[in-house]
């Protein structure tokens, strides 16, 4: 009997609902990451999950409220969800779902996403003991990152791209200068651009710091160069001209 209700087959149109309701919620949180959260939240590290600060197609970011047991610094904290479910890779999964020459991609895939996770904990953390501007990184676990929340009075801060700068010559400089001490220590982020800076008052932060690597990485100077080309392109509609060459010299004189 029991087997028989199982199988029975659902009517088309609740299919359809659920089909939806499944996808507004892979959105948002999948199951996975809610776990993870609900953990946070028992150990009064976070007292509430608040609003989603931005959300893009690999990661979505929000504002949290600091829990009892929270012993940073800030009401807030910034946690970033990479998303397991909603990534081109999830499309690819269901095709390969169910075929058993791929049983364990489903794994890999987990396993990738962990490890950037876990990789943008440690890069955060090189920025910190280089004293570079970026968001203290608190807590990690699998594909959740708990870290400092960039505002002011609860606002988040907003990125370079949109609000532009109010002293082009300092934050040019200012920025060439982080890339310039990351390099001696040894780390590039690797995707530096006005779409990964955050204005913190007058102070340019780094964010988005996954993908940045240490100079070990074969294409780690590749990398440098576009991130200075990168700043000094966007400078450039300020009437700020540098010569690439000679800053990219600079960079690595360090
Ligand atoms: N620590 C933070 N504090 C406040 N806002 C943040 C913080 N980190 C990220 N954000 C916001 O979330 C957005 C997405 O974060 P980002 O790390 O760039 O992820 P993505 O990989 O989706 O680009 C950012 O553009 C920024 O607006
Ligand atoms: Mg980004």
């Amino acid at each position: 009997m029991a087997r028989k209700l199982s199988t029975r087959k659902r009517p088309k149109r609740e299919d359809k609902q659920l089909k939806e309701k499944k996808k507004i919620e892979s959105e948002v949180f999948d199951r996975y990451s809610m776990l993870i959260l609900g953990g946070f939240l028992n150990k009064k590290v976070i007292r509430s999950v608040d609003y989603p600060i931005a959300s893009g197609k690999e990661a979505i970011v929000f504002r949290a409220t600091a829990g009892e047991k929270f012993k940073g610094e800030g009401e807030h904290i910034a946690i970033k969800i990479y998303k397991i479910e909603t990534s081109n890779f999830s499309r690819m999964q269901s095709y390969i779902r169910g075929d058993p020459r791929f049983l364990s991609v489903g794994g890999v895939k987990r396993g990738i996403i962990f490890a950037w996770c876990r990789k943008e904990f440690r890069n955060l953390q090189i920025c910190k003991d280089a004293e570079v501007p970026a968001p203290i990184p608190y807590f990690f676990k699998d594909n959740v990152l708990l870290m400092q929340f960039l505002g002011e009075e609860g606002i988040p801060d907003s990125l370079l791209v949109d609000v532009g700068s109010d002293n082009p010559e300092k934050d040019c400089n200012t920025l060439l200068g982080y890339v310039r001490k990351l390099y001696g220590k040894g780390f590039v982020h690797a995707d530096i651009s006005e779409f990964n800076i955050l204005m913190h008052g007058d102070v340019p932060y780094l964010i988005d710091i996954g993908q940045g690597v240490l100079l070990d990485h074969p294409k780690a100077e590749e990398f440098m160069r576009r991130d200075v080309e990168n700043i000094l392109r966007y400078f450039r509609k300020y009437g700020i001209e540098k010569n690439a060459e000679e800053v990219i010299r600079w960079v690595k004189s360090a």
